[in-house]
């Protein structure tokens, strides 16, 4: 137990402090195929959405991470039996679901902050709902404030106790018209998975739309609920009496594929993603482009590599979509460090997305940190009172060093430095990194990495 940490984070501890070090040589190219699967930010919700099915419902193409095992694990809780099919395939048996002990879910939901989307379904079948203290990665306050204002106004009671949330709503829940203060992923998830049941049409405004979103309310939609997507972020959910299962093959994950481009353009590799789709990656591609980094769009999935010639500097912005994602950021600054010029990537969407430039910077890189923005600097669109501007000053040698992985991004990018670097890092709390990349050590090892691995 940490005392530094939240009651939340030191549950989160436990995934990271196995003996999980990887002894990483650098220098040399990742070269080679890797496949990915399903997004780890749509199949947990999908995982969820189940719960609201009177009959079973399949999931295809789920990854095999930790984040998913928790919400298997918290499935289970409420009496929801979880089987495996053939590759990624999980089905989800609901004709049990039942309320659960604090006690229970709390010890399957420490590392995850899935647990605040049982919320609407458990409310819809089971007249309560408790929410144990969130955990996730840490970067930022990442508030629950729009779930529960949300929540409130489809009708439901909150409490809040020393052991975490309790909902309640014994008359049901009705629609509503809910305008979130910011197009927050989760808070738009809550929404749907909420006012698909309730009695009555919801109006949502400024709802996320990112393409994980738009995958959940296919899904939905298979299940029997009615979801237009409107003009101006507006989706107008119209309540229906019962929903079905359903069975749905997982969108791929977008957040693994930017990873392993920026690794192929760190490395000076080549690496063919199977899986990845033009579509989803646009905004993506149009900055590994100007960086200098080269993509090739095929039936099956895209091939990024380092054509050869000087990386280019950027200047960008993380944004909800169709901007650039805050997920994406952290391996491209590894690229960027590279990069002849001076590149500035401002942190829009959370307030402390940015610490892991400091490992960054013990490997020799030259990041400057502003933690209030840069306020003079010519903006696109006015923000939120809290942003961050790294500036990254390129090319510098990167050389080896021992480095903690803080969190799931900021440690893929701490990892593809390394591997980039003369000589030998160690990595540890390699954990982290399995809440959102499947099979990270057999990629690696696919790609030709030089690696000692000590899991
Ligand atoms: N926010 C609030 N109050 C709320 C909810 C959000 O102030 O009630 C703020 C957050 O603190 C943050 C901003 O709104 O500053 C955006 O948060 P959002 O709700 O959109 O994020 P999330 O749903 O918690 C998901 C992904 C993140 C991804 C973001 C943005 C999952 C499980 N997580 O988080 O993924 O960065 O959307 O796209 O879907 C990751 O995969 O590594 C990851 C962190």
């Amino acid at each position: 137990m940490n005392p530094l940490l939240t009651a939340a984070q030191n549950a989160a501890e436990p995934l990271g402090t196995k003996s999980d070090s990887i002894v990483i040589t650098g220098g040399k190219p990742l070269k080679g195929t890797i496949a990915v699967r399903g997004a780890k930010n749509l199949a947990t919700k999908a995982m969820v959405a189940a719960l609201l099915g009177d009959t079973p419902s399949t999931l295809k193409d789920v990854p095999d991470i930790s984040d998913v095992q928790v919400v298997r694990g918290l499935l289970s809780v409420y009496g929801v039996k979880v089987t495996d099919g053939a590759r990624g395939e999980l089905h989800f048996d609901t004709s049990k679901v039942e309320s659960a002990h604090f006690a229970d879910i709390d010890a399957h939901a420490g590392a995850s902050r899935i647990p605040i989307l049982f919320c609407g379904p458990l409310l819809h079948r089971l007249g309560e709902a408790r929410i144990p203290d969130l955990g996730g990665c840490r970067i930022g306050d990442r508030p629950i404030d729009f779930h529960l204002d949300a929540l409130r106004q489809f009708g439901a009671t909150v409490d809040k106790s020393y052991e975490g949330i309790h909902l309640t709503a014994p008359d049901g829940l009705h629609g509503a018209e809910i305008a979130l203060p910011y197009p927050s992923v989760g808070a738009t998830e809550q929404v749907l998975l909420t006012a698909v049941l309730a009695k009555g049409t919801t109006e949502l405004k400024n709802a996320a739309i990112e393409p994980e979103i738009m995958d959940l309310i296919a899904i939905l939609q298979k299940m029997g609920a009615i979801i237009s997507v409107e003009p101006n972020r507006v989706i107008l959910i119209e309540g229906v009496d019962r929903l079905d299962g359903y069975t749905h093959r997982a969108l791929f994950d977008r957040n693994e594929v930017a990873s392993w481009a920026s690794a192929a353009l760190v490395t000076h590799g080549d690496i063919f993603v199977e899986g990845a789709k033009q579509a989803e990656m646009m905004t993506f591609l149009n900055v590994f482009r100007k960086v200098g980094g080269a993509f090739d769009i095929q039936e099956n999935g895209i091939r990024f590599w380092h054509p050869g010639g000087n990386l280019k500097p950027v200047t960008i912005e993380t944004d909800v979509h169709p901007g650039f994602m805050t997920d994406w950021q952290q391996p491209l600054i590894v690229a960027l460090t590279q990069a002849h010029g001076v590149s500035i990537v401002h942190e829009t969407v959370y307030e402390n997305r940015l610490g892991f430039t400091e490992a960054l910077n013990e490997m020799g890189a030259q990041i400057v940190v502003h933690p209030s923005g840069l306020p003079d600097h010519p903006r696109r669109v006015a923000r939120r009172d809290f942003e961050q501007a790294a500036v990254i000053t390129g090319p510098t040698k990167l050389h080896g060093a021992n480095i903690r992985v803080p969190d799931l991004r900021g440690g893929f990018s701490h990892l593809i430095a390394a591997l980039s670097a003369e000589g030998q890092s160690v990595i540890s709390n390699m954990g982290i990194i399995d809440r959102g990349y499947e099979h990270i050590i057999d990629k690696l090892d696919a790609l030709g990495a030089d690696f000692v691995y000590e899991g």
